[in-house]
């Protein structure tokens, strides 16, 4: 009920409504102080779940399963509003290098007013894509779209929920850019939705709460009329776009609980990959 009251409602209008309903929450959260690096819920876009927790969970798996040092560069593409960016500002040292793009104005002037300002070495920009579900009004298409970073410059990149939200041309374009801009032994971590036969079976028995049952352009959404609200990805296809941007993945996969299977790392599906060395 909930879900389709939400799609009825304009995107222009929903932050202002979104400001209205956490009116009461924020306020409370103010007087009982808030940390500063924390948004407030009436500014948070990216989706339910604890901003803090989910941030931590990351940072974890930054530096556990891909290995993220301190002094490192690293790119978040498609950052929101600061969410994985926080939990690093206390893990990279000065030597170490932040940025991350987004296609959401506010969240990009939320972190650089609150984040940047006291870190300077955490970089937010802004990119003005359409995204039918968060950007119907943006000017560039991501197919299109070039990262504006130079070649083999970064370390590490991350995408979270990210490629959740992207068709097939947008998706490729990001995966040969993400390509362009690693350096050669640089990893990468991406969270989709796979299909597999696990997968499939559980969303065929209808027990997955996302129906992933509308085909646009060779993917699966869970809504014809918005199918960037979430997108799911054949894993051979996944696996065959890694392989064609020199991406080589480390195994295990860290598969999901987001289609409820029964031994899962988090919500979303984890790939992580090392940008191989050119001969
Ligand atoms: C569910 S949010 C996740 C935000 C952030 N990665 C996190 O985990 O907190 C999805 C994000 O993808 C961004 N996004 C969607 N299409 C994008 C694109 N083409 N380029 C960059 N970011 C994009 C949205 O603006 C939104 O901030």
């Amino acid at each position: 009920m909930k879900k389709h009251i939400t799609k009825m409602i304009p995107a222009a209008l929903k932050p202002a409504l979104r400001k209205i309903y956490c009116f009461p929450i924020d306020l409370i959260d103010r007087l009982k102080g808030r940390d500063s690096l924390i948004p407030p819920r009436s500014l948070i876009f990216i989706g339910d779940g604890d901003f803090v927790k989910i941030g931590q969970e990351f940072k974890r798996y930054f530096i556990e399963l891909a290995d993220l040092q301190p002094d490192e560069r690293v790119l978040d593409v498609g950052c929101g509003i600061g969410r994985m960016a926080v939990p690093l500002t206390n893990y990279l040292s000065q030597e170490g290098k932040y940025w991350g793009f987004d296609i959401v104005k506010n969240g990009i002037e939320w972190c650089q007013t609150h984040i940047s300002s006291k870190f300077d070495n955490f970089h937010f920009q802004h990119a003005d894509i359409y995204n039918r579900n968060y950007t119907p009004n943006g000017k560039i298409q991501a197919e299109n779209f070039q990262f504006p970073y130079k070649k083999d410059y970064f370390d590490f990149i991350f995408l979270t929920s990210v490629f959740t939200h992207m068709l097939p041309s947008d998706l490729e374009n990001y995966m040969s850019e993400v390509s362009r801009v690693l350096r050669q032994g640089g990893r990468c971590l991406i969270t989709f939705f796979l299909l597999n036969e696990e997968s499939e079976d559980i969303i065929r028995a209808g027990r997955c709460a996302l129906d992933f049952k509308y085909k646009v352009d060779g993917c699966l959404t869970i809504d014809r009329d918005n199918p960037e609200s979430a997108i799911a990805y054949k894993e051979d296809f996944v696996k065959e776009l890694f392989g064609k941007y020199k991406l080589r993945i480390t195994q295990p996969i860290r598969y999901g609980s987001w289609c409820k299977r029964d031994t899962f790392l988090s919500y979303q599906d984890i790939i992580i990959a090392t940008k191989e060395h050119s001969n």
